[in-house]
């Protein structure tokens, strides 16, 4: 395969930021999870067979502090993060989360315009809270939702999962306070929800809430994918078009990775998030920091590199950003594209070395 990227050594680029890796790609977003537990058990994320009672998860004492993740949050700010997220697991179900929000919320990028903070959660417990999030500085959520059918629901999100009503008043909640736009991210699975793409859009329209129709993907070792469980972007877009036709709309930003398109009668937007069959590893500036402070550079990676220990021997914040830096200048991460050249065309067949496991 001919290499889509053009060979860089993770130089620093004024016009891209302060830190870009291997292939040229400057560091955007700082993507942070605060708990990994969830209250819900979704097939293609936790499934219970996997995520059950015997399972363990970390202890307190192993998850960084919001002091610590503030530290992180800093550096990685200092080397062209402009947009951070919190999600986990859960995020709501870490104790306090909202005085996280508030100490990160004040950041600023060196342009001195204000970080963009947002959240993806699950909504089942942000009626209570939207208001206080909203007050301790969030800008936006976005929030999981694969059916409106209570039965596909849990069959989805795990067969004890909490009412679809509960989702709804957290997002009717964040919507009142402002926590917009309200993006909702429905993963879709063959034979489970395909038939909810078309009540979803149709429950949405006209609300203000954009929806994003998600590409199941092969995340961690669980989740028992198949490329024939994928419902394609394609399949899903020439769905929707058929009843509500389409309009494309151009990108917010590089490197996003939901596709937009509005409906042509004016009834709002949505997007597709086509992972598998039109990978944007090209565009990816997406740093993630686990719970117990380890940074990867994938979402598929298989180790991270830990930044706990070296908080915890009382590092300078120079050491910190050093290291930070020289994660980010190793980086040369393009699963999805690899998967993709994988399955779509396996004459085209990569060694699993070559990807990393
Ligand atoms: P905004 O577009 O700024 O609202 O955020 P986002 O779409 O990056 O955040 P969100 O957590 O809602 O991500 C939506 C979905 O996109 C995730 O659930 C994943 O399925 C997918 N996704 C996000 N980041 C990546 C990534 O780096 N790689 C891949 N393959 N998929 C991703
Ligand atoms: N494939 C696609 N999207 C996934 N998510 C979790 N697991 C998968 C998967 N296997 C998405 C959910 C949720 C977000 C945290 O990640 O839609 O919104
Ligand atoms: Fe995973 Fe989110 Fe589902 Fe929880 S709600 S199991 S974190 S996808
Ligand atoms: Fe980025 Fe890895 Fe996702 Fe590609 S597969 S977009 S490199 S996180």
């Amino acid at each position: 395969m001919t290499h889509p990227y053009p060979r860089g050594r993770g130089v620093s680029s004024p016009e891209y930021g302060h830190c870009t890796d291997k292939l040229c790609r400057p560091l955007r977003d700082l993507r942070i999870s605060v708990t990994d537990r969830c209250n819900l058990r979704c097939t293609y994320c936790m499934p219970r067979e996997i995520f059950g009672r015997e399972f363990i998860f970390l202890r307190h004492a192993d998850l960084l502090s919001f002091e610590e993740i503030v530290r992180i949050a800093r550096q990685g700010i200092a080397l062209g993060v402009r947009k951070i997220r919190l999600s986990g697991g859960e995020p709501l179900l870490r104790r306090g989360v909202e005085r996280l929000v508030e100490m990160l919320a004040p950041l600023c990028c060196e342009d001195g315009k204000p970080i963009e903070l947002a959240m993806t959660s699950n909504a089942t417990l942000l009626a209570k809270k939207a208001r206080d999030l909203k007050n301790a500085g969030l800008s936006r959520l976005n929030i999981s939702l694969d059916a409106l059918d209570e039965t596909i629901f849990r069959r989805m999100c795990g067969s004890r999962a909490a009412p679809i009503a509960a989702v709804l008043e957290g997002i009717a909640a964040a919507q009142a306070v402002g926590l917009t736009p309200v993006k909702i991210n429905t993963v879709v699975k063959r034979g489970i929800n395909e038939d909810e793409i078309l009540p979803l859009v149709h429950h949405f329209r006209h609300t203000g809430v954009i929806l994003r129709f998600i590409e199941f993907m092969d995340v961690g070792l669980s989740n028992g994918w198949r490329l024939g469980d994928v419902v394609t972007a394609r399949d899903i877009l020439a769905k929707i078009n058929a009843e509500y036709p389409l309009r494309p709309l151009d990108p917010h930003c590089p490197g996003e990775v939901a596709k937009r398109w509005e409906f042509a009668d004016g009834g709002g937007e949505i997007g597709v998030i086509a992972s598998v069959s039109q990978a944007f590893c090209h565009e990816c500036g997406r740093l993630r920091l686990s719970t117990d402070g380890k940074l990867y550079t994938c979402l598929f990676a298989s180790e991270g590199v830990d930044l706990r220990d070296m908080l915890r021997a009382r590092c300078d914040d120079n050491a910190l950003c050093q290291r930070i830096n020289a994660v980010w200048r190793e980086r040369d991460d393009r699963y999805s594209q690899l998967r993709h050249a994988m399955t779509w065309n396996p004459a085209g067949k990569i060694e699993m070395s070559y990807i990393g496991g």
